[in-house]
This record gives C-alpha cells, structure tokens and sequence, in this order.
C-alpha cells in the first residue's frame, strides 16, 4: 500500500505532480478562462464580495497565508487569514458581502470548523477548500472547491499543502475573472504557468538527493531557522513546521525583513539557515533586501541553505548549500519552493530515527477544539 516507498510520507511526497495535476483537471478551458462552476455561489453574488477571509490550522493556515497575496494581487479585494482556533473569539466583522474561505485536509478539523459556523451565524458565504468528499466542512458550507490529491495518510501534511495552493489560486483566478479585474496578461500567463507546474514539480523532486544527504548531516543540530520575503514567509513557516513535527527539532520560520527586529540575535556559528529566495525577477526590490540579509547572517557565522531560482546568480557566493527550483512567476513559487523543505524535513526525521508517518503527539485529523 506503500507503493513501494518506505514511508507514506515519502510516497505522498512524490505524488505531488500528480496531485496538482489532477486539482487543475478540467477547471481551465483552452482559452485559459476558469471552469468553476462547481463552485454554486451565483457570480452576481462574487461580484459583491469586499473582503475575502480565510480561516485554517497548521499547514493549511500556510496556505491561505499564501493565497491572501494571490487574491489581494489579483482581485485587489482587501484578505485576511487567521488562525481559525483564534477567529470566533475575537469578535470579528463579517456580513454578506465577506467571503469566508475555510482550507482543510480531512473536513474535520474542529477549529476550523467552528470558525465557519460563526461566520455563517454572522451571514457570510462561506467556501470550503477541502480534500475530503462529504466531510462535515464542506456539508456545512455554501459551496466548495475540492482538492484532488487523494487520501493523504501520513500525518505530516504534503501533497494536500501543494493542491491547496493550486486550489487557492483558481478561486483567486477566477473572482479575478468573475469580477473583471485585473483580468489582463499577467493572469493569462499565469495560467499558462499553472498548467505547466505539475512537471515543475516532479523535475524539484528529480533533484532531491543533494537536499537528503545535507539533512543527514545536520541531524545532531538542535536548530534551523527558515527564512523568506512576500510569498516565501509563508513557505518558510511550513519548513519550520514540517521540521518541529517530525524531526521533534527547535524550527522557526521569519519574514526575513524582521531579523534585525529581534532574530538576529539567535544567529550564532553554524546554525543552518535556510533562506526561500524570492525571483530575481519581478519584484527584483525584495530579491536584493534578501541577498543582503543572506550576507548579514553569513557574516555571523550562519550555515546558509538558499532555496533559489536556476539561474540566480546574485545568491551563490553567500550560499553554503544551494537548492536551484524552477523559474515560475513570482505567486507560484510556494509550489515548487516547499518540496525541498518537506524532503528535508522527512530525511531529518529519518535520520534521527523518528517515527516519519506517526509523529508522536500528533493525530492526522483533529476532532477537538
Ligand atoms: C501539518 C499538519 C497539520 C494540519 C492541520 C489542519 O503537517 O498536517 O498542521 O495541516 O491540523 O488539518 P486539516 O487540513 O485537515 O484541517
């Protein structure tokens, strides 16, 4: 049932091309326009919305993290994401024209949850991004766009991550499409990109064995720190996590522009850093902010890992380890970024002779607020 691989993990891991693959199936015509009539929420009402809120746990939290850049970008209406165990109790402002958007694996994840019934209580619309058929999520909300990665049974969170991201740039995509707004040829291309991701993928895990030797080497470490701008925040906070919960390892993840407001004092020598590099194209102000903070950690004695796009020049001489991903546009790069930091993070948890499928403590689906 392993397919072969010794771990699910492993054998969730490797089915991420096919998993986003088959999340876009059928949703993008040959035009490149979005088929999301799955999703029952009349387009007079899409059109209405002035405030998207997302709300998840954990990994899928990363994700909706991931997605307010996309939607704010793409539709310019104002998004926020929360933590779905804190939502509900800090009173928060909703009616109808708010569009709750509530990301989970299993559907059951009770936080979440609790968090869309009292948006729904409040009157807002409530769209559930989730992985399991007729699961209790999607029942109680108004509509809701599955992911297809298939039953994901190790409990660290992977291939779910990648639909999830596929998932939150169609709704994005297409309130972009739905409203008019910035429907132009950015998002034409970046469809195309989409279309084109899956193989990204598989060729990132083609390249991994590099990335699982330098984890076996670092398994007597007692910290790594994760570091990255704008989209990469997010995806450092997943490697941090993938880190805490299966390596049981001391991980945290920053927005890069804050280590001089207070990180910085944790950088000593030989600490392993790894650094989400956002493109150098594109947004090439945050590229340069982040080069220099490579340097400044380097200078004290950081053990520096750069996850970078091929081809990023600028990056190399400050790079004790460097990781090349495929060039994408700058919003998709959480797709092909994360996998090497869930392959670094299952080989670590290996290495130090953790139980990779069934961390201690952890349960893959929880039912209890
Ligand atoms: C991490 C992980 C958890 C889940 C979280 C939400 O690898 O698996 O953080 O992401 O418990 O679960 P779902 O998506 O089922 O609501």
């Amino acid at each position: 049932e392993k397919g072969g691989y010794d771990y699910f993990m492993l054998k969730e891991i490797a089915e991420q091309p096919k998993a986003v693959a088959d999340t876009l199936l059928g949703r993008i015509d040959a035009g490149g326009a979005l088929l999301l009539d799955e999703v029952r929420i009349p387009a007079a009402e899409l059109r209405e919305v002035d405030k998207v809120v997302i709300v998840a746990c954990g990994t899928a939290y990363h994700a909706g993290l991931i997605a307010k850049y996309a939607i704010e970008h793409w539709t310019r209406i104002p998004c926020e994401t929360e933590l779905a165990s804190e939502f509900r109790y800090r009173d928060p402002i909703l009616d109808h024209r708010t569009l709750v958007i509530a990301i989970s694996q299993s559907g059951e994840t009770m936080d979440t949850l609790m968090a869309l019934r009292h948006a729904r209580e409040q009157g807002a619309r409530v769209l559930a991004i989730c992985n399991t058929n007729g699961s209790t999520i999607p029942r109680e909300s108004d509509a809701v766009l599955y992911t297809h990665a298939g039953p994901e049974v190790a409990v660290a969170s992977t291939k779910a991550f990648l639909t999830q991201l596929v998932a939150c740039y169609l709704v994005a995509l297409y309130l972009g499409q739905v409203r008019g707004t910035k429907w132009g040829d950015e998002v034409r291309s970046v469809v195309h990109d989409l279309a084109r991701i899956a193989r990204e993928v598989e060729e990132v895990l083609e390249t991994m064995e590099p990335v699982r030797e330098l984890a076996r080497s670092l398994a007597d470490q007692n910290t790594v720190l994760f570091l990255g701008r704008h989209v990469g925040y997010p995806v450092a906070l997943e490697g941090a996590l993938k880190l805490k919960e299966l390596a049981y390892m001391h991980a945290e993840g920053f927005a890069a522009g804050e280590l001089k407001h207070g990180p910085i004092a944790l950088i000593e020598k030989d600490v392993p850093v790894v650094v989400v590099v956002p493109s150098p194209r594109g947004r090439s102000v945050l590229h340069d902010k982040i080069v220099s903070n490579i340097q400044e950690i380097r200078a004290r004695g950081a053990r520096t890992i750069v996850i970078a796009e091929r081809g990023d020049e600028a990056v190399r001489p400050y790079a004790d380890h460097l990781v090349e991903i495929p060039v994408t546009p700058v919003l998709l790069q959480p797709l092909v970024a994360t996998v090497p930091l869930q392959v670094f993070a299952c080989e670590l948890a290996t290495a130090r002779g953790n139980e990779v499928d069934q961390p201690r403590n952890l349960a893959k689906s929880v039912t209890v607020e």
